[in-house]
């Protein structure tokens, strides 16, 4: 993610088709979009990127390990996202958190990748399912979204070559 890529993630981001996948939905002005991507950009524990289609280099979507944590070998995934609706369902979702864990776990020498998602986001949930998590846990009734509390899932996926 650079820079540049400022007004293509705030178009992704607070497309209100996307309300329903994440827990903040705060459309936000394109000054205060340009310092949350200085600070993002930036910051040490964490790694976002730009998924793009090749050959020729159109960006479809995101993805971040946020929360590096590299004494206890551990990231989570999130801002997981295929912006242009034109390329949902095609399996680049799949591809995009196969590639970040394969990223964590053989480069980063991470040895655990966790992620939460809506119980009701089942295209997400499957994602990560078919990726290799396992489900862990569920909250219960833990974030408030449109007009109600909903339940979350708990993932994660161990580096474990057996
Ligand atoms: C979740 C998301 C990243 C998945 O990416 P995608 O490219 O659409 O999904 P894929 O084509 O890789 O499909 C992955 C799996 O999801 C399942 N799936 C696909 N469409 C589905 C649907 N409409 N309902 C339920 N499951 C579905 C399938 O099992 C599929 O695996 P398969 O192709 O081997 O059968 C994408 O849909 C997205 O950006 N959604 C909105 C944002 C979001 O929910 N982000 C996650 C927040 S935790």
């Amino acid at each position: 993610m650079e820079l540049e890529d400022t007004a293509l993630i705030k178009k992704w981001r607070f497309d209100w088709s996307n309300y329903d996948f994440f827990y903040e939905f705060t459309p936000v002005s394109t000054h205060a979009q340009h310092i949350w991507m200085e600070k993002t950009v930036t910051a040490r524990n964490e790694m976002n990127f730009i998924a793009e289609v090749l050959p020729a280099h159109t960006p479809f979507g995101m993805i971040a390990l946020l929360d590096i944590d590299l004494r206890n070998q551990k990231a989570e995934l999130g801002r997981v996202l295929v912006g242009d609706m034109s390329q949902r369902g095609k399996g680049r979702g799949k591809m995009m958190v196969q590639l970040l864990c394969n990223y964590a776990f053989n480069h980063l020498n991470l040895h655990k990748v966790y992620c939460e998602v809506f119980a009701d986001n089942a295209r997400a949930l499957e994602t990560y399912l078919k990726c290799g998590f396992e489900q862990t846990g569920i909250r219960k009734k833990h974030i408030y979204k449109n007009g109600s509390f909903k339940d979350i899932v708990l993932l994660e996926k161990l580096n474990d070559p057996r």
